[in-house]
């Protein structure tokens, strides 16, 4: 067992960033830094959407798989602050007197779900349709397993797998993968061909499914710091299982990214 000292956990996270912030799906995400150049058409949107919402859907079930393998009571509410918010509850931000809408761009990105209010329309699945719809795609077209492509699907396996893993150094690795990864510019990069793909052929648009989480991400990342700093003060903490998390779920992020990468280039369109 490693002792929490300050320098522990000072040569202990420079280890960490250094790996994830030179793994490749994080520095050289070559679909992504593609459809930041606003080529992408429809018939690409429609694939990349699809395939997201299958990622974001099933997500919902590695998060539960992290809340319940959770090692602690903070982990667990942590957990659940995603898993309900995810699900539709509204962050209670402390605005309690004001109207709340159902909308992304109207949604508040901080507070805490305890208090905070259930709105069908809030669930981010449910923004998702509403971005899908005038791509001409319903509810029988998105989220479901059997619309993943196999390196989705292994994504989406690795999900469950690895960040709601039992063995909470391996879950956590993997949370902490994750969040750095999702922080490291990928949303900006496709609101940047999404806002080219509406100006250029779908006006009305409504993206505020991506730009509400690319707002949310930096305080997931500053979460997972926090969390990492009170997992490895832990007993059950292990660094090499934590960073076994953290690489099989960055490879996990990769073979997704790099699915729709290849059907890009196999003129994969849907
Ligand atoms: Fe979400």
């Amino acid at each position: 067992m490693v002792m929490a000292t300050a320098s522990g956990i000072d040569a202990f996270r420079a280890r960490v960033d250094e790996f994830v912030g030179q793994h490749p799906v994080v520095v050289d995400n070559r679909y992504t830094r593609w459809f930041a150049g606003g080529e992408a058409p429809r018939g690409e949107v429609r694939h990349l959407t699809v395939q997201f919402s299958v990622f974001s859907h099933l997500f919902v079930e590695a998060q539960l798989r992290k809340v319940i393998n959770a090692a602690d009571l903070d982990t667990y509410r942590t957990g659940k602050e995603i898993l309900l918010n995810e699900l539709g509850v509204v962050f209670n931000a402390g605005r309690s007197a004001a109207p709340v809408g159902a909308d992304a761009d109207l949604v508040a990105t901080e507070g805490t779900v305890d208090g905070g209010r259930f709105r069908f329309g809030a669930a981010h699945f449910e923004w998702l349709l509403r971005f899908a719809a005038p791509l001409g795609l319903g509810f029988n077209d998105l989220g479901k397993r059997r619309h993943g492509s196999a390196p989705t699907l292994f994504f989406c396996d690795e999900l469950i797998e690895v960040y709601g893993a039992e063995d909470a150094s391996v879950a956590e690795g993997a949370s902490y993968a994750v969040e750095h990864w999702a922080a490291a510019g990928f949303w900006k990069e496709l609101i940047v061909g999404l806002e080219a793909f509406r100006a250029r052929e779908c006006d009305g648009l409504p993206l505020a499914f991506w730009t509400w989480h690319d707002k949310v991400e930096d305080q997931h990342a500053a979460h997972t710091a926090d969390e990492l700093v009170a997992a490895y003060a832990q007993p059950w903490f292990d660094e090499e299982r934590f960073l076994a998390g953290a690489a099989r779920m960055l490879d996990g992020v990769q073979a997704f990214w790099d699915g729709l990468w290849a059907d890009h280039q196999a003129g994969v369109e849907r």
